[in-house]
């Protein structure tokens, strides 16, 4: 019997445009690149190396992550099962939906972490415990 493999997120690759001049890519709100409401963007830049960050859930709030420069290893967890990826292109994105515990690690020298997000930013809708996601996961 073949193995079943937990898919936790979703990696997106964006429909790009290029020519001559470069790569251009254009995200809408309520498209299969980014499917549901955007409020909010953010992004992260200047990680020491060696640096983790993350280590949170959301309860409601879903989001695609993007490299827009360099490599960062995202890996989620639903309470159950583990699964990590690589973004390594600005032309991809992980769409992660609510409820999943995600930790950001391995940031290259220079990366960008661009987050698009579903809701504007509320600290009550985190979960930066993991025992207590765990829990919260069995509810
Ligand atoms: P934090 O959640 O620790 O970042 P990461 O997900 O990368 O681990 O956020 C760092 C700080 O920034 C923290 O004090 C919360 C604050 N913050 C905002 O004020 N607005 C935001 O939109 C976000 C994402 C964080």
């Amino acid at each position: 019997m073949p193995s079943t493999k937990p898919l936790l997120a979703t990696l997106i690759t964006f429909p790009t445009m290029t020519d001559g001049r470069g790569d251009l890519v254009a995200l809408e709100t309520n498209t299969p690149n980014v499917p549901f409401t955007l409020k909010r963007v953010y992004y992260i830049t200047n990680v020491p190396q060696g640096q983790d960050r993350g280590g949170h859930a959301h309860k409601a709030l879903e989001g695609v992550l993007i490299a827009t420069s360099g490599t960062i290893d995202i890996t989620v967890d639903n309470g159950h099962d583990r699964e990590s990826f690589t973004l390594d292109s600005p032309h991809k994105g992980l769409h992660l939906e609510a409820g999943l515990w995600r930790e950001m690690s391995n940031f290259s020298e220079g990366a960008v972490l661009m987050v698009l997000a579903s809701e504007v930013y509320d600290e009550a809708d985190y979960i930066r415990d993991y025992q207590a996601f765990l829990e919260w996961v069995k509810q």
